[in-house]
């Protein structure tokens, strides 16, 4: 019996790999650039860090979280997003006494039980990037133009829409929440019974909703943006304004509320067309009670997750040309002594800064051939007797068949 992965968990293949790497590495380099350092964080917590921090009633806390008991009885929690186990380590590591703003970046697996389908996995990956200090527009700008330019590094931005919104505190959502049950209640019947039951819990994720039946109901619902007090509209418009000033197309969406209960004022999810129903490729917003609702001192906050697979899976669809990553030069010996050359020889070049690949056993030059050009190396050195009696190995066009001779020694200066 083949032992196979867990439903929703996938593999990344070394043939996926260098596609990965690319992109998380144009990524940090984006992040850095804007001042960010990386956190490193455990992907285990005690579960009350996620069950303050994201909110007992949504969807991820309720039905979503790896949770189990540890041996010595107390409830655990695979981290089933970044924010709140971030907010907990820097309360515990009084970061904030270091820096008066603070900007950090993580990336890594992050877990939730949902319905695995194309572009959702039950462990799946985010770099994600969280602001602390400042409850200026100036710091959500900075911070969406961060995100906005990672897509634009990757030439990504033209599949993508960021679509704003700006949900208020929690005070101002409990009138907007009323009026919201008021205007449901009447086609309540109509609803899915999922959103019959939000309407109950967490009125506003009716808005999340992807059952059409529901959509139509909600499409004249007051909107949010209307209930807002004076100074977050204030702060709102001045972001637009801000926004508009560096070049960052967007578009006002008041139906965006987001899954997790942390967030307040500024809401972002950057969507595209390209990936069917799990259409957001990232998402954010400001979230100014976080910190201080876990233990921490008043801190205003504001971060966003990038989901590392949708953006894959966007950037293999805007580029599908190979991610591979060939080596330079394949070496091909015959016999121990042209092994115990080629050995050598391998570090040498690597030292160089080539990839160079060496074989470990004795096959025909023939085979060899035949696994250099896998390889996909541009050169191969092939070293035989008649070489090494003449301290010389070949070097091989892979590409024009073509062949030169070179003296070992002459091996440190090779310029391909
Ligand atoms: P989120 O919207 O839950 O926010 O997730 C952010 C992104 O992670 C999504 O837009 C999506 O690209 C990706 N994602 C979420 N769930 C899955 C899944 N099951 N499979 C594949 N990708 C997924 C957060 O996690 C917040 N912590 C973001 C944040 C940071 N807000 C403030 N700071």
């Amino acid at each position: 019996m083949k032992i196979k992965s867990i439903r929703g968990f996938k593999d990344i293949l070394p043939s996926e790999t260098a596609r990965w790497q690319f992109i998380e590495d144009s990524t940090k380099n984006v992040f850095e650039k804007y001042g960010f350092s990386e956190i490193r964080l455990p992907v285990l917590e005690n579960t009350e860090v996620f069950t303050s921090g994201l909110g007992n009633t949504t969807d991820i806390v309720e039905k979503e979280m790896y949770t189990f008991q540890d041996r010595d009885g107390s409830s655990i929690t695979m981290r089933p997003e970044g924010t709140a186990g971030l907010v907990r380590s820097f309360i515990e590591n009084s970061l904030h006494l270091k820096m008066p703003v603070n900007k950090l970046y993580y990336i890594g697996t992050m877990f939730r039980h949902e319905r695995p389908q194309k572009g959702r996995y039950r462990g799946f990956n985010q770099i994600g990037a969280e602001l602390f200090g400042s409850d200026t527009p100036y710091s959500d700008a900075d911070l969406i133009s961060m995100l906005w330019n990672t897509f634009e590094e990757l030439e990504l931005s033209k599949y993508v829409e960021l679509e704003i919104n700006s949900i208020g505190l929690p005070e101002d959502r409990l009138r907007y929440k009323e009026e919201i049950i008021d205007y449901f209640n009447p086609s309540k019947e109509k609803l899915c019974k999922d959103c019959q039951r939000k309407l109950k819990n967490n009125p506003l994720r009716v808005f999340d909703c992807k059952n059409s039946n529901c959509q139509e109901i909600a499409l004249n619902a007051p909107s949010i943006l209307d209930y807002l007090p004076e100074s977050s509209k204030v702060s709102f418009e001045k972001l637009l304004d801000l926004l508009e000033k560096i070049n960052i197309p967007f578009k006002i969406n008041n139906r965006i509320v987001r899954g997790l209960d942390y967030y307040t004022n500024t809401v972002f999810e950057l969507t595209t067309n390209q990936l069917g129903s799990q259409n957001a490729v990232a998402a954010g917003g400001r979230y100014d009670l976080l910190v201080e609702q876990l233990g921490g001192p008043k801190m205003p906050a504001i971060g966003f997750a990038i989901g590392l697979e949708r953006l894959v899976l966007l950037h293999e669809i805007a580029n599908n040309d190979s991610f591979n990553n060939p080596f330079d030069i394949y070496i091909a010996c015959m016999g121990e002594d042209a092994h115990d050359e080629g050995i050598k020889i391998a570090n040498i070049l690597r030292k160089k800064g080539f990839r160079a690949e060496i074989s470990y056993d004795d096959k025909s030059f023939k085979s060899q051939l035949k696994r250099a050009n896998k390889s996909g190396a541009k050169y191969c050195i092939i070293i035989g007797d008649d070489e090494l009696k003449n301290n010389k190995i070949k070097l091989r066009n892979m590409e024009l068949s073509e062949e030169s001779e070179i003296l070992i020694s002459e091996l440190d200066k090779l310029e391909l």
